[in-house]
C-alpha cells in the first residue's frame, strides 16, 4: 500500500512542497504521511526537525524502517484531530490526500494552528469532490469537499489570505492544494 500511494501522491507532494516554500531550517509536520515519500522530500530540503503524524500502526512501522538514520525525523502513531504535539512549535505543516478521513474536520484544523507558529503556513492538498465522484472508491468512507469548502475551514481557524494552485496529473487527473499562514504576526498580510 505505501508505495502505491507513493507512485500516485507524487504529483500532488510536489506541489505541496512548492507551497510551503521551505526555508533551510524550517520545523514541518506532515499529518497523513502514509508510504512517507513527502516525509522524505522535506527533510531533503530542510536541515530542522520534521514530524510525521499517522493513524495507522502499518504505515508507522513501515516508515520507522524506512527512515530508521534520520535522527531528526520524529514519527507519532496519532489522529489528525488530537496531535501529541505542543503549542507553536512548527514553521510549516501539510497534509495530502489526508482530509478525506477526518472525522471532525474543524478540530483538526484548529489543532494545525495550534501546533503553528504565528506566520506558520499550513498546506493541503485534495482531490476535489466532482473528481473524487468519477471514482467509485469514494463511496466508502469519504468526505467530501469542494474548494470553498476548505478554504472555509482554513478562515474558521484563524488563518489569512489562502492561495491556491491546481494541479493534474494521471491519477488524480486534477488537484488542488491550498495553503495559508497563521494568523497573528506581521508576516502574515
Ligand atoms: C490516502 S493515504 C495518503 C498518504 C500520503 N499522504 C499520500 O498522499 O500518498 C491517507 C493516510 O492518512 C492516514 N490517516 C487516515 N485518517 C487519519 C487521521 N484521522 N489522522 C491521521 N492520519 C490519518 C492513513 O493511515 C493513510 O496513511
Amino acid at each position: 500500500m505505501g508505495p502505491w500511494l507513493n507512485r500516485i501522491g507524487r504529483k500532488m507532494n510536489r506541489v505541496t512542497l512548492e507551497q510551503l516554500d521551505l526555508q533551510p531550517h524550517d520545523s514541518v509536520l506532515e499529518v497523513g504521511f502514509g508510504g512517507g515519500e513527502l516525509l522524505a522530500m522535506i527533510l531533503a530540503a530542510t536541515s530542522g526537525e520534521v514530524h510525521g503524524v499517522d493513524i495507522s500502526k502499518p504505515m508507522v512501522a513501515r516508515a520507522r524502517r524506512r527512515f530508521r538514520r534520520h535522527e531528526r525525523l520524529h514519527l507519532h502513531r496519532a489522529s489528525a484531530e488530537a496531535l501529541p504535539l505542543p503549542d507553536a512549535a512548527f514553521d510549516k505543516a501539510c497534509s495530502v490526500n489526508n482530509i478525506y478521513f477526518w472525522s471532525d474536520p474543524a478540530a483538526v484544523m484548529a489543532e494545525f494552528a495550534r501546533v503553528l507558529r504565528p506566520g506558520g503556513r499550513l498546506a493541503i492538498c485534495f482531490e476535489p469532490a466532482y473528481e473524487l465522484r468519477k471514482w467509485p472508491g469514494h463511496e466508502h468512507g469519504f468526505r467530501l469537499y469542494e474548494g470553498h469548502d476548505v478554504q472555509r475551514l482554513f478562515a474558521e481557524a484563524g488563518f489569512g489570505k489562502v492561495r491556491g494552485r491546481w494541479g493534474s496529473g494521471r491519477k488524480p487527473d486534477r488537484f488542488l492544494c491550498l495553503s495559508a499562514a497563521r494568523l497573528g504576526a506581521e508576516r502574515d498580510a
